[in-house]
């Protein structure tokens, strides 16, 4: 275990009913309100008239940036810090998934910094400073309700990146399960497939002595196992949805891994699958992570088959590390494919064509994962095994 700090400033407020806590956190930061969502998904649910009138009651005033993309965009985030300046905004209220909420972060610090946003991205510059940012989240899936992490695409130059900062924690989120009842069942699953695999780039580190970090990991991933199938056939479920949402912040609020740098080279792949197709983010990884995982198995094959015993139940007895292991990523694909998620890129009619582009961007900042290094050469190997 490495020596840590753990601070998460994020006031999490968790379930049914939770909404009218709007009327108490709200006020804390101001009355002029950037009030941030994506397409339309909230006027359909109601959530939205339930916002506004909670707003309305404590006199907020409300600015509105509608439209934020799945995979959000830097041109909208754009839009906002226009916004954020010319209105005078103290507060940003994001309510959506991770993409309004990642959009709102990017907002929240571009609107305090002279220079273009997407200079955090690119490493050029260290936000110094934000507005206050409040969600309300209706998708468990990225954690962002609970985390200082956000991922920007610019369209121009067909790049998606991920980019953090201390100053991009929500000040307060809500997290209310009922909220989540709307979301459709492909959602559903990319949703908890991201989950899970934010849990499994944690888990694929090369710490000595994380047995509680460890055990969290596997519990949290059972735990969304023996929930999902349940939830996909019961989609207004209090009880799984909130079980849901719980491992989504965990899976990605810094308490599973204090101590342990988890690897997160899938996720980086993933990205530059999303910024050249824009396919939804937990769907990439449903294709991709089992591959990084059978390229990756003989770096520590104990590892891999510490997971196949305790979370897929793969009985060990008479065979090899290697062969548990191998069973183990057998049972996560067919996990994923048991409950509607891709399993290959031609799933989302990709092809080889833009396999080396995708790799160059992959490698943008070098070398990249903690469980291994990946350089340009692995990474097309695991695109041609997803194709
Ligand atoms: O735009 P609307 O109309 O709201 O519809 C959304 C969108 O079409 C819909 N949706 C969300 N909640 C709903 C709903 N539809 C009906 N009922 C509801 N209750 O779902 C669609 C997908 O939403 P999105 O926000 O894009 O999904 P997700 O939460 O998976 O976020 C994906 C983005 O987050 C990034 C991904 O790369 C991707 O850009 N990530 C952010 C992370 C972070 N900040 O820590 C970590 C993740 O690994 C991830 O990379
Ligand atoms: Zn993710």
């Amino acid at each position: 275990m490495k020596a840590f700090e753990f601070h998460n400033p994020t006031k999490l407020i968790f379930g049914q009913g939770q909404l009218d806590k709007l009327k108490t956190e709200v006020p804390k930061y101001g009355k002029k309100v950037l009030l941030v969502y994506g397409g339309g998904s909230i006027k359909r649910s109601g959530l939205y008239d339930n916002v506004l009138a909670l707003l309305k009651e404590i006199g907020a005033e409300v600015t509105e940036l509608a439209g934020v993309e799945p995979n959000p965009r830097l041109s909208t985030v754009h839009k906002g810090v226009d916004l954020c300046r010319t209105k005078g905004i103290e507060l940003i209220l994001a309510v959506g998934g991770g993409s309004v909420l990642d959009c709102s972060k990017a907002i929240a610090v571009g609107s305090k910094y002279d220079g273009d946003m997407w200079d955090f991205v690119e490493r050029k510059a260290a936000p110094q400073a934000a507005l206050p940012l409040g969600t309300v989240l209706t998708m468990a899936a990225t954690g962002s309700e609970m985390n200082g992490g956000s991922v920007i695409t610019n369209e121009q130059t067909k790049e998606k990146m991920g980019w953090g900062s201390p100053f991009a924690f929500p000040a307060f989120s809500i997290l209310d399960p009922v909220n989540t009842y709307s979301l459709p069942k492909d959602q559903t699953v990319y949703g908890m497939v991201d989950m899970m695999s934010h849990v499994l780039e944690h888990y694929f580190h090369q710490e000595t002595n994380t047995p509680v970090q460890d055990g969290f990991c596997e519990t949290v991933l059972r735990t969304v196992i023996e929930t999902a199938p349940k939830l996909i056939n019961d989609l207004e479920n209090y009880e799984y949805r909130s079980t849901i949402m719980y491992c989504g912040t965990m899976a990605l609020n810094g308490v599973l891994n204090m101590g342990m740098s988890g690897d997160w080279a899938t996720h980086n792949i993933e990205h530059a699958v999303s910024a050249v197709y824009d396919i939804p983010h937990g769907g990439g990884l449903a294709i991709l992570f089992p591959n990084w995982m059978k390229y990756n198995l003989s770096v520590d094959p104990g590892r891999f088959k510490r997971l196949a015993v305790n979370v897929f139940n793969v009985d060990p007895a008479g065979k090899s590390d290697e062969q548990v292991g191998e069973e183990g990523i057998q049972a996560l694909r067919d996990f994923w494919s048991s409950i509607g998620a891709p399993a290959r890129l031609a799933d989302y009619d990709i092809d080889d064509s833009q396999i080396e582009v995708m790799a160059e961007k992959s490698v943008r900042f070098g070398p990249f994962g903690n469980f291994r290094k990946l350089n340009k050469e692995d990474v097309i190997e695991i695109y041609k095994m997803s194709l």
